[in-house]
């Protein structure tokens, strides 16, 4: 099997030689498939470096000649997508279906923000005296820092590229030490597409380390980060020395309604969806189901023969639905959530079990319906991660909408009915930034991704996107 070994891309050059690495594994397989420099504060500081000195040339170019790169990007990105797919799944695990789709996803961010740069307006405003205007503008932030997640290995760092890029921002990205062969293969067709030296650098290796380099360094400007909350709140709080800008994208623990009008043929679809996708390893997962009385029997069961249909296995394969879990953790993560239901009074109505080769360190586990779930169940309150759904009964909206909110959390939150004035007041009534009204995949490019409470600070994606890489400044003029 032929290894990829790359080093770390700062100002345009591949350095990085000579470094300790990082081994990157199958995880359906335990095969080692490559490796990156496990690398230093050095590198971080060379980074910031190339990215403060990039940026002036950047900042200033037109935003059509900033979009006419990232536009060649996108294409060269799509011309790679079965590389890239097959990269990913090799270091993710995901089907290589998902993969592709993933890429896809991936380079619209690139497409959609190579336009949307043309649009960032400022505006003049009345002055409060005679011959006084006020003229407001927006510039790029400046130098940003991206960390980014194993669950992702693409778009979750695209979505912040295009924007910051488009804004006339320099980035440096940490991909995570899991999957970082999908970002190498990003940044050499950055090269490949004439982002200009030092405007794209990535470096690999030990995330704290980085982080506490670029949040000590005033030339960088903003942090933008996907992860778990935990590591979100240690952020927040090393970013208060220097007061700098974070976008966060942090944990999840979507509720799903499904009340006793909803179209059930396309609930099932649409639930599949946002429960199974990367094995359930996604911020947005569903991770609790609320059916109303009448449908919830009928619900379960259906579920339970739609599971049924699910291959589990290597995503490189032919026909798989299902991959692996990304490491032990998770898989241990997922045993003792479907145990505590159990004591607590849950039914197994398919899986419930997982299969871990501890010597290959491969971690499969299968895909669960837990039925009867009640309030007081670990899964029910924690973001769980893996491909396993427990579905609870309740008789009125209000009372759903209630579970629902009741949670530190708030990215994604789904409903499925067919009426509404039901569906307005249900959607009104969630406390969550991205809402799957018979839609169980919600996210898009031009949409604004984000949660509320402790799912994060700001938005991904849409016009809200780009506005995170802008700074605002008005000139107070008298004329
Ligand atoms: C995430 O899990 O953080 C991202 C999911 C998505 O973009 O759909």
């Amino acid at each position: 099997m032929v290894q990829l070994h790359y080093l770390n891309y700062i100002n345009g050059e591949w350095v990085g030689d000579g470094f300790n690495k990082v081994k990157v594994v199958n995880p359906a397989t335990g095969e080692y498939i490559g490796s990156v420099p496990n690398a230093d504060e050095e590198h971080a500081k060379q980074a910031i470096e190339a990215a403060s000195q990039a940026l002036p040339e950047w900042s200033k170019k037109s935003a059509a000649d900033r979009g006419d790169v990232l536009r060649k990007y996108f294409d060269l990105i799509m011309e790679h997508e079965d590389e890239i797919a097959e990269v990913m799944t090799k270091e993710n695990g995901k089907p290589l279906k998902e993969s592709k789709g993933e890429v896809q996803y991936a380079a619209s961010f690139i497409e959609w923000y190579a336009e949307e740069g043309k649009r960032i307006y400022g505006r003049t405003v009345p002055g409060k005296r005679e011959n006084h205007r006020i003229k407001v503008m927006k510039q790029p932030v400046g130098v940003v820092a991206a960390i980014t997640p194993w669950n992702f290995p693409a778009a979750m760092i695209t979505r912040k590229l295009g924007p910051a890029l488009s804004a006339g921002c320099t980035l440096i990205v940490k991909p995570p030490e899991e999957t970082p062969l999908t970002c190498m293969k990003l940044a050499k067709l950055a090269e490949e597409a004439g982002i200009p030296k030092g405007v794209f650098n990535v470096v690999n290796g030990n995330p704290e380390k980085f982080s506490e380099t670029v949040m000590s360094d005033m030339r960088v400007r903003k942090l933008t980060f996907t992860g778990s909350t935990p590591v979100g709140k240690l952020l927040i709080k090393q970013s208060a020395e220097q007061v700098m800008k974070l976008s966060l994208e942090l944990g999840g623990h979507a509720p799903v309604i499904v009340c006793d009008d909803a179209d059930l043929d396309k609930t099932i679809e649409m639930l599949m969806a946002a429960k199974f996708r990367n094995s359930g390893q996604t911020c947005i997962a569903a991770n609790r189901v609320y059916a109303q009385s009448s449908i919830y029997d009928e619900l379960v069961r259906r579920m339970t023969a739609e599971v049924e249909k699910l291959n589990v296995g290597n995503g490189l394969e032919d026909g798989i639905d299902v991959g692996p879990l990304i490491n032990k953790e998770g898989f241990e993560k997922a045993g003792r959530h479907v145990e505590d239901a159990q004591e607590k009074g849950a039914r197994v109505t398919t899986g419930g079990e997982g299969q871990a080769d501890t010597d290959k360190g491969t971690y499969f586990y299968k895909p669960t319906i837990l039925a009867d779930a009640n309030y007081d169940m670990v899964i029910m309150n924690e973001e769980t991660f893996g491909p396993i759904l427990p579905i609870a009964k309740y008789d009125h909206d209000d009372e759903a909408v209630k579970a629902a909110n009741d949670t530190p959390f708030g990215l994604a939150a789904y409903f499925f009915t067919q009426n509404v004035s039901r569906g307005t007041r249900i959607s009104e009534g969630l406390e969550y930034g991205i809402i799957g009204w018979n839609d169980g995949i919600p996210s898009a490019a031009q949409a604004p991704f984000g949660g509320m409470k402790q799912s994060g600070l700001g938005r991904e994606g849409g016009q809200e996107g780009i506005e995170e890489y802008l700074e605002v400044k008005y000139v107070s003029l008298s004329i």
